[in-house]
């Protein structure tokens, strides 16, 4: 386990991720029911975006600060980077919250959040973040196998984000495709988001007809890219599979992620993309 998120924090594919968690949150909060948020791959939660590590790769460049410089932005977007900047208050763009400090952010008082974290140092970075935090739960374990020992939480609502690292090249959508299924039969009702590298179409292509023929209902396919499809060069974007999505949330991103898709993209290269694959019911 090599992989470190500190080297992407920020990035685009963050962007993406964390404004359709903000927008299930928000979709799931609008009833006054409590919520579940269980990350199963949950980072270490706060990232220092002036660190060693965020400086060397740059990546944050192609994500937040590109789109904290965009005017003009929807209404989501708007919403996403004042969460980002509360955990700036002195101004800038020094920290940038991973999922876990988001969503933690969102909880109501009767919500909860369980955060899985298998790589001890950004387990126990997390562990600090929230010690002081009785909605969250930080569990060091594979968050795959947690799925089973987690799910069905008590709260009947809520959200499982599934963001691996994709060390495992192809081996890792098996994982992500049998691990949406798993969480699916274990919680029927629970949201499921899942989030993707997009590099070779045809990988992404079929990762995506794979769950749509689980046999689940409303499963959106989100993807926003910065570079030509089938670019070979590297990561030409990334893509959110959900299943049960909330109700209107490909109205929400449709108006969002254009514009998103303007100020990570201002040469134009790729698209912002939200597609039904299975209609919600
Ligand atoms: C892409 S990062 C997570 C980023 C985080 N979800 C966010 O949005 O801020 C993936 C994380 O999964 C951890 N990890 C890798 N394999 C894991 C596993 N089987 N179970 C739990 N965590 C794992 C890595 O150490 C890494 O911190």
């Amino acid at each position: 386990m090599n992989y470190r998120h500190a080297f992407h924090a920020g990035n685009a594919g963050d962007v993406l991720k964390h404004l359709v968690l903000l927008a299930v949150l928000e979709a799931l909060q609008r009833k006054d029911k409590p919520l579940f948020y269980l990350d199963t791959h949950a980072g270490r939660g706060l990232y220092n975006l002036g660190g060693e590590a965020a400086r060397r790769s740059n990546e944050a460049a192609g994500g937040i600060v590109a789109l904290a410089a965009a005017s003009e932005l929807p209404p989501l977007a708007q919403r996403y980077l004042a969460l980002v900047g509360s955990f700036n208050p002195g101004g800038g763009l020094e920290a940038y919250p991973g999922s876990p400090a988001l969503a933690a952010a969102l909880l109501r008082p009767g919500d909860a959040a369980a955060l899985c974290e298998l790589q001890p140092e950004e387990a126990a970075a997390l562990r600090r973040l929230f010690a002081e935090d009785d909605h969250v739960a930080v569990h060091e374990r594979d968050g795959y196998e947690a799925l089973r020992g987690l799910l069905p939480p008590r709260q009947g609502r809520g959200l499982v984000l599934i963001d691996p690292p994709y060390e495992r090249r192809e081996a890792e959508y098996d994982l992500v495709v049998d691990a949406l299924a798993l969480a699916g039969e274990r919680w029927p009702q629970g949201c499921l988001a899942a989030w993707y590298p997009i590099k070779r179409q045809e990988d992404t292509d079929r990762l995506v007809a794979r769950v749509a023929a689980g046999g689940r209902d409303a499963v959106l396919r989100v993807e926003l890219t910065t570079r030509p499809a089938d670019n070979r060069a590297g990561l030409n974007g990334s893509g959110m599979i959900l299943v049960n999505a909330p109700w209107q949330l490909d109205q929400v991103l449709e108006r969002t992620l254009p514009a998103v898709h303007a100020a990570l993209a201002p040469a134009g290269a790729g698209a912002a993309r939200v597609q039904w694959l299975v209609p919600p019911r």
